[in-house]
């Protein structure tokens, strides 16, 4: 059998500083750096340090998409480097970028997720993977029963607009890599920020979701099964996404440092145990309680007949 670990959405905050001096000066995204500001309050360094050891306890994959740090910052990266090098330590980690990740566009373009995170991002069939802005992906890590594919959904966006595209050229690799017999004989693992089934506004999707999560949608359509793990919306959710020959568990994992009294929204992480024969045995959660010391069972609102 196999545990996979599954956080989200950790918003490494920055220390304040030099840094936050230069991107307060950059008028343009001051309105966004204050809601951002205000929203980070919610944020604890702690339950996301219980969060990350608890998951890496648990389970011998643990997988973070995206969101990893607040404002794409050098000194978020380095932090949060280094708590994931703490998780290194007992369990293996993957990394998806999110749309936090890539917060400037000049930092995007320094690729600096890549550049901090490459030994979370070695792919077993790097062939197949495309230079793309965020690094090459897809993904692909081949393990046991598992064939665990990253992709990436970040783009630099204009303030106010957080939502994600995998672009054509991905979702041709992607077919690419599920056409391969050695992922095509493993339950496939899909991590991606963005939500891939999103039943909001067509408005709000487009400034806040996946753009082309109906072209993703063709591009698995012939699975039979598997997981589409994602972030985002800092909520656990589980939904379906159904394909003719049957259909993928879409499930979400919650911010891995919110303080929330909700139990669906509460600091966690999500535990999926896949049998060696591929079945996908049980999908649960596990959530900081409130001493912050220990974890109790989490809530995954269950959105799969809606
Ligand atoms: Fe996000």
């Amino acid at each position: 059998m196999m545990r996979i670990a599954h956080v989200s959405d950790l918003h490494v905050l920055s220390p304040a500083g030099v840094e936050w001096r230069r991107i307060l000066f950059n008028k343009r995204i001051t309105g966004h750096v204050n809601l951002v500001m205000r929203r980070s309050r919610v944020y604890r360094r702690e339950y996301l340090r219980m969060v990350l050891a608890q998951a890496a306890a648990r389970a011998d994959q643990v997988v973070v998409t995206g969101d990893i740090t607040n404002l794409s910052l050098e000194s978020e990266y380095i932090a949060a480097r280094a708590l994931l090098d703490d998780v290194a330590r007992t369990a293996e980690v993957t990394v998806v970028p999110g749309n936090h990740d890539v917060y400037l566009p000049a930092i995007f373009r320094e690729r600096d997720f890549v550049r901090h995170f490459d030994p979370f991002l070695q792919s077993d069939l790097p062939e197949l993977a495309r230079d793309l802005e965020a690094g090459r992906y897809p993904c692909v890590k081949l393990r046991g029963p598992v064939a665990l594919i990253a992709l990436t959904s970040a783009v630099p966006r204009p303030p106010f607009v957080s939502a994600g595209v995998l672009g054509r050229e991905q979702l041709a690799a992607l077919e690419a890599v599920l056409a391969h017999p050695e992922v095509a004989r493993r339950t496939p693992v899909l991590l991606i920020h963005h939500p891939p089934v999103d039943h909001r506004p067509r408005v709000v999707r487009l400034r806040d979701g996946l753009v082309d999560a109906t072209a993703f949608g063709r591009s698995v359509a012939g699975l039979a099964r598997g997981l589409v793990l994602y972030g985002h919306i800092h909520e656990r959710e589980r939904r379906v996404l159904p394909t003719p020959a049957g259909g993928l568990d879409v499930v979400s994992a919650s911010g891995g440092a919110l303080d929330d009294p909700r139990a669906s929204v509460r600091a966690g992480f999500n535990l999926y145990d896949i049998d060696d024969d591929g079945t996908i045995a049980s999908v649960q959660a596990w959530m900081v309680d409130e001493s912050g010391t220990a974890v109790t069972r989490a809530a995954i609102v269950d959105r799969r007949r809606s």
